[in-house]
């Protein structure tokens, strides 16, 4: 934490420096600046259509390969194993257009999920009558782990998918076990890092995933999502462009008409924020600032007997990433939310946030779900302390 200066990285996002605490980080994060500007820089001088020869265009043509490449790089991928897309939705969908399995085999979706996770997949299913287990940890453990997938594995299974970190519950599940176990029976494995990727570093080798997914509009950057598949899954992934273009990578196959250019190219600053020198916070740092963060508010939640969090309800930035949900016997998560509005300028939010099975199916939640305070390494010990303020008089 020595090396993390919490004013000068706040002085790198414009929109910190307004009359509003934002803890709906879950939901998408604030911008950098140097994206901001980048992305203008862009409109305003080198907006032409990729591909040309001539002055301008050529310096397009760079920037948008600059782009690819740093995100790649990034992760620790090749340029030819990404796609960059509109959003993980939209790139999960395209994926499950393009994959080819046999009818009757079988794939494993979990039900702790994001509801981007599982419809591409049942999607997929029914066009190519595959057959679909479910997996789900039940309360309290709540997480997805080599144990209890195994028994829902056989030489059947060709398809497995899960995130590595619910976006309600936080909690950060061991990816690389969980590959391991997949590729024991020859199956592909797809990982949602969307709620991962703002809080830790993301590389794909390390993790052993086939797919991986996030969206750098929830990273402190525009609205594009990146999708990777290793060049070996590939082989599974029928070219999806027009049939006179090339199909050597993914986004040959699976990028349509190019991706968002001026988001693609502000995509190296993102990059050297958060990989690069300073002021540029390191992420070990990071994690023991969001730990900090945490700590602060889930002390005060799991003091109360009337509080529950879902999800681990440890303040250890090892086992969770600062995405806190809870909710409170005796008054419900939207007015838990509506009253702390109406006496700060605190924005937090109620529901289910898409993970609609995980609310209703596992949590047993009703209709307004969970309350969720979703904080990044932006946000400040005093803030937190704050809100801490503001429940103390919200909650019944
Ligand atoms: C865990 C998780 N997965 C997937 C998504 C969907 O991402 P996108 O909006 O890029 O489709 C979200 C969005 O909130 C999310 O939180």
């Amino acid at each position: 934490m020595t090396e993390f200066d919490i004013k000068r990285v706040r002085a790198l996002f414009p929109a910190l420096d307004q009359d509003q605490v934002f803890l709906d980080n879950a939901g998408g994060s604030q911008v950098l600046g140097t994206v901001i500007d980048s992305v203008t820089d862009y409109f305003s001088k080198t907006n032409v259509q990729l591909g040309a020869s001539y002055h301008i265009g050529q310096i397009s043509n760079t920037k948008y390969t600059e782009g690819y490449k740093a995100a790649a790089q990034y992760i620790n991928a090749s340029p030819d194993e990404i796609v960059l897309g509109s959003s993980t939705t939209q790139n999960f969908m395209n994926l499950a257009g393009a994959l080819r399995f046999c009818e009757g085999d079988e794939i494993v979706l979990s039900k702790m999920e994001h509801e981007t996770n599982v419809k591409p997949w049942l999607h997929m299913a029914d066009r190519l009558k595959l057959n679909v287990k479910w997996w789900v940890s039940p309360k309290p453990e709540l997480k997805l782990t080599p144990a209890n997938l195994k028994p829902l594995l056989s030489e059947k299974t060709k398809f497995v998918a899960c995130t590595h970190v619910s976006n309600i519950l936080g909690t950060i599940h061991d990816i690389r076990a969980l590959a391991d176990v997949v590729h024991e029976v020859g199956a592909l494995f797809c990982v949602d890092g969307v709620s991962y990727a703002p809080h830790r570093q993301v590389d794909v080798k390390a993790f052993g995933a086939d797919f991986y997914a996030f969206s750098w509009y929830k990273v402190y950057g525009p609205h594009i999502a990146l999708l990777y598949a290793s060049t070996s899954a590939q082989v599974h992934v029928k070219p999806q462009n027009h049939y006179f273009n090339p199909t050597n990578g993914l986004s040959d196959k699976l990028g349509f008409a190019g991706s968002s250019y001026e988001a693609v190219q502000a995509l190296p600053h993102i990059v050297s924020y958060l990989g690069g020198p300073n002021p540029a916070p390191a992420f070990e740092a990071i994690a023991a600032h969001e730990g900090a963060l945490q700590k602060i508010l889930l002390d005060f939640l799991n003091s109360r007997s009337d509080v529950t969090v879902h999800g681990s309800s440890s303040v250890d930035e090892r086992v969770r990433v600062p995405t806190v949900s809870f909710t409170v016997k005796g008054k419900s998560s939207k007015q838990i939310v509506e009253d702390a509005e109406k006496i700060s300028n605190y924005g937090f939010r109620f529901g289910h946030f898409y993970s609609k099975r995980l609310c209703d199916e596992v949590l047993g939640l009703p209709e307004e779900g969970v309350a969720r305070v979703s904080m990044v390494h932006y946000n400040t010990e005093q803030e937190i302390r704050g809100l801490v303020e503001v429940l103390k008089k919200v909650l019944p």
